[in-house]
């Protein structure tokens, strides 16, 4: 279990003075859905390059006043993370790798010309707020509190040129099922937009890559699909990653394929985790290109038989069809694979304190 560090930043506590009515709050836990309902406070911490890091504030949730000129709403100079914190077996929660979001979010800082955050301030504000809304939690089977720190240039200025001042933000979500129609196995459409070209920011959390993937993923739903899967830029050839997801592929031979990542891919930490889980248990998983050509053929001689889709919104999902411009195809039997499940389990387990966490991944914050 990791242990956290002295709290590295002190945060101003401003009183709700209207927090949401038990009534409330029980319905939205009751059926959270994905993304639509808030919990009662938010995190705020100010950066600029005289001060840096200042002003931290745990207060209530709501709206924020903004210049018309701020910087980000012109040139989107802005990224994000998501993680969850899980209600424990024994009742406690805990946080799933937050040094590895703290990472990504300096990762992402770094190629965005923004300024790193310190990792004990990150996990120290995701814990504040966790222990603030501890009474949010949803009811529902499978249903954690998801957490989104964000940073956006807020200086008032637009030239062209990193911004001097940052907002960071963290604001909680209540969330169940991330599919909407709770169906076994997903479909997904393969895509002729790209969503990162080499050199670009594929590997980097920010808000511009999902921007750029709202028209290939409406196509995907107007043709009834669930989410677009994206092809490389350069050959349109190799296939990269969901919309919002990594991809796994199970082989009959047992051994998976994970696309490698070629810095036109965001890293996963699901991805991870599961690279780890899968090879702890002996099996071969290859980090390498695979082509949407391989995909088709492999699903049609049975060479394939699952297909998953994995993030921290969607934890695993299998994928059952695959269509595009040029295919289409069923893989296995279309419903969820058993590694598939094993595999969900497994990571599940671990994060909701119902199996021993022998990686240090689990952050008991109550
Ligand atoms: N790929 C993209 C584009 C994503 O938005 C996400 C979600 O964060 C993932 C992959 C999966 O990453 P993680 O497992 O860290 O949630
Ligand atoms: C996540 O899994 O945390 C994501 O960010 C995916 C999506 C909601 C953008």
């Amino acid at each position: 279990m990791a242990t956290l560090a002295e709290k590295p930043i002190d945060f101003t506590r401003l009183a709700h003075p209207s927090p949401a009515s038990d009534e409330k709050r029980g319905a939205i836990l009751a059926d959270p859905g994905f993304g639509s309902a808030f919990s009662d406070h938010m995190v705020t911490i100010e950066w600029s390059d005289d001060r840096g890091w200042h002003d931290a504030t745990i207060g209530p949730y709501g709206p924020i006043m903004i210049d018309p000129a701020t910087a980000v709403l012109h040139y989107a100079q802005e990224i994000f993370e998501g993680l969850k914190a899980y209600r424990q077996a024994d009742g406690g929660i805990a946080l799933f790798r937050p040094e590895a979001n703290a990472s990504r979010f300096n990762s992402s800082a770094r190629r965005l010309a923004m300024p790193e955050m310190p990792q004990d301030i990150f996990v120290e504000s995701v814990r504040q707020l966790v222990l603030a809304d501890r009474e949010w939690f949803p009811t529902v089977e499978g249903g954690s509190l998801y957490l989104r720190p964000f940073m956006f240039a807020s200086e008032v200025f637009l030239g062209v040129r990193p911004s001097k001042h940052y907002k960071y933000m963290v604001i909680a979500s209540p969330a169940g099922n991330y599919f909407k129609s709770g169906a076994p196995a997903v479909s997904i459409w393969v895509s002729k937009y790209s969503r990162a070209a080499p050199g670009g920011t594929g590997a980097a959390k920010c808000g511009g890559n999902y921007a750029a993937s709202l028209v290939p993923q409406a196509e995907a739903i107007k043709r009834g699909h669930d989410q677009v899967v994206f092809l490389d830029a350069e050959q349109h050839k190799w296939i990269e990653e969901l919309g919002g997801m990594n991809l796994y592929f199970v082989f009959e031979d047992g051994t998976l394929l994970t696309p490698q990542l070629t810095g036109t891919i965001l890293p996963g930490i699901t991805r991870d985790s599961l690279l780890t889980l899968a090879r702890e248990e002996g099996l071969t998983v290859r980090e390498e290109r695979y082509s949407i050509d391989q995909w088709t053929a492999d699903a049609k001689s049975g060479k394939l038989v699952e297909c998953f889709a994995c993030g921290t919104a969607a934890v695993v999902t299998p994928i059952g069809h695959v269509a595009g411009h040029d295919v289409d195809f069923t893989i296995g039997s279309g419903g969820p694979g058993q590694l598939t499940g094993r595999l969900k389990d497994k990571l599940v387990a671990i994060q909701r304190g119902t199996a021993a966490d022998s990686h240090g991944w689990v952050t008991k914050i109550d």
